[in-house]
């Protein structure tokens, strides 16, 4: 897997040591509710999705340079992988910042160098990425990254708690 680095922010490999800093983030229900899964309910299970969703090579833990914690996750899912459908040789970008960070810009960060590599490296030809319409922030990521609202909404996504809840559809091309 790959390293990729931005001025405040390393992506590497999710590590079995994380799941302390992974559970208190990804217990609060603000992230996995908007995210599109169910908040942690013990550091067993961030050691389990650890151990499993992401265990990978295209799901990053974003560690601050700084601290040398990780406060977000960031990656994408290959067709056959992705929440909406998509072409063969396309992908969709997926990620999250703990609360105590929002607002300061790092996801933008991150999403741009995430873009470069999804088109340099893997060469893909559209990314894709979604967000629940009441999830403006996660728009304006994409957005302010380049990301185009496509004008369709779905709302047969296999998010967490989307049967009533539809998801914004944006691209992204080179
Ligand atoms: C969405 C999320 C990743 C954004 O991370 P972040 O590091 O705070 O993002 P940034 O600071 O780079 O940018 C946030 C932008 O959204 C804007 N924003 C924040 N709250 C907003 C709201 N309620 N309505 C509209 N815009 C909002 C900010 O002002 C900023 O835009 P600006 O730079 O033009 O001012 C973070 O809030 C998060 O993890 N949320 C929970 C999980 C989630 O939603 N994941 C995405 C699933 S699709």
């Amino acid at each position: 897997m790959e390293t990729i680095e931005t001025d405040r922010l390393r992506f590497r490999p999710w590590r079995e040591s994380d799941a302390e800093d992974l559970f208190r983030w990804a217990s609060d229900p603000d992230i996995g509710e908007r995210a599109g899964w169910p908040p942690h309910q013990t550091i067993d299970d961030s050691l389990a999705v650890i151990r499993t969703i992401f265990s990978n090579d295209h799901t990053w833990a974003l560690e601050l340079k700084q601290s040398g914690h990780v406060i977000g996750c960031m990656g994408y899912y290959p067709y056959g992988e992705s929440n909406i459908e998509i072409g063969e040789h396309d992908a969709e970008v997926g990620y999250w910042i703990a609360k105590p960070w929002w607002n300061q810009g790092l996801c933008t960060e991150a999403l741009h160098a995430m873009i470069d590599y999804c088109f340099d490296e893997k060469e893909f030809d559209t990314l894709w990425a979604d967000c629940f319409v009441d999830n403006p922030a996660s728009g304006r990521v994409m957005e302010k990254c380049g990301f185009r609202d496509t004008g369709r909404t779905n709302l047969l996504s296999r998010l967490y708690h989307s049967q009533s809840r539809p998801v914004k559809i944006y691209s992204c091309q080179r």
